[in-house]
């Protein structure tokens, strides 16, 4: 167990050890089962979370708010439009005055090219940590709530479990890549055989890949790249479909959607979940687009597991916040 998470970000998937981030899921079950039994867990009492908001949430403005209210402290609501960022607040502005007022800032910016480098520059102003609710590069907290709902469906020893993260059409907008790089990078650390399967136009940043070859390496997980849906789903444990942009392609939504419009029959069905194993888990972040990404009988059907996963977000954050802002 590693204990020296005082006072750090969390921004990428790999600024934590694999030791640390098994700290963090073993906290995060402690955590749930403390809430499950009503036991007061108040250990950010008067602490201030800042959750600065560049783009829309469901879950993690939601689970995040929680979170904070349930370790005794509160968490502050800000979305960006509402500040004077757009009329010249800097990251390293935003950084220092929010990091003297707040014991921690959260900040969710997916903007291409964007995102990232802003958490990054208040992070390096910040005298306090910073937590990534989601760039355009990463999306670290979806993925602890996902590794922590894999283990508790398929046990602590993940080795050689196979797990398919595969792309899937959608029809609403370009869903950002950060949860497929974040997926391989951390899910490799874990000793799984990951199968990552895309159509040519949907491949993620060859840095992203080459880390999570490394780590599979080191790990002596698996990892492989293919272009079948079908293929990629056979035999699986785990099974991660959703849908992201060909944003490493173009970055032009209209020339995007034209390009997606190209793979509609890459949707997650009862036929498609037959070739996995019997008992293979469905997960998802979510939101998904209903009967285009997933039909309604595999999302609400006996092998979806996103309900346990959109609650598992609650926990881990939890966990991260209190053992970070403590
Ligand atoms: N999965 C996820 O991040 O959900 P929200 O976009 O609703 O926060």
């Amino acid at each position: 167990m590693q204990t020296g998470l005082r006072g750090r970000d969390l921004i990428g998937d790999l600024d934590f050890s694999r030791e640390e981030i098994e700290t963090i899921i073993d906290v995060a079950f402690d955590l749930k089962r403390k809430r499950a039994l009503g036991e007061p867990h108040a250990y950010l009492r008067d602490k201030v979370l800042a959750m600065l908001f560049f783009f829309a949430s469901t879950r993690t403005r939601g689970s995040f708010e929680a979170g904070m209210a349930q370790l005794g402290g509160h968490a502050a609501f800000i979305e960006s439009r509402t500040t004077q960022i757009s009329h010249g607040d800097t990251e390293k502005e935003m950084g220092d005055i929010f990091g003297r007022y707040f014991d921690g800032i959260a900040i969710r910016h997916v903007d291409w090219g964007v995102g990232n480098r802003y958490i990054n520059l208040v992070a390096e102003a910040s005298r306090v940590p910073v937590l990534n609710m989601q760039c355009e590069i990463y999306h670290p907290f979806q993925i602890l709530a996902d590794l922590m709902t894999v283990m508790e469906k398929k046990g602590g020893n993940l080795r050689g479990r196979k797990m398919v993260v595969s792309w899937a059409y959608a029809s609403s907008y370009l869903k950002p890549i950060s949860v497929p790089q974040s997926l391989i990078l951390q899910m490799t650390r874990f000793g799984l055989d990951i199968v990552l399967a895309h159509p040519p136009e949907f491949k993620l940043t060859p840095e992203i890949m080459d880390q999570a070859r490394d780590q599979a390496r080191k790990e002596g997980g698996g990892f492989e790249v293919m272009d079948d849906m079908e293929a990629a789903f056979k035999g699986a444990d785990i099974v991660y479909a959703k849908s992201w942009g060909p944003l490493l392609t173009t970055t032009d939504s209209d020339e995007g959607k034209r390009i997606q419009d190209k793979y509609k029959d890459w949707i997650t069905d009862e036929r498609k979940m037959k070739l996995a194993r019997e008992d293979a888990i469905y997960m998802h972040p979510l939101p998904a687009d209903r009967n285009i990404e997933v039909t309604d009988e595999v999302i609400d059907g006996p092998n979806s597991v996103v309900f346990d996963e959109a609650e598992n977000r609650l926990h881990v954050q939890k966990a991260v916040m209190a053992l970070t802002m403590c």
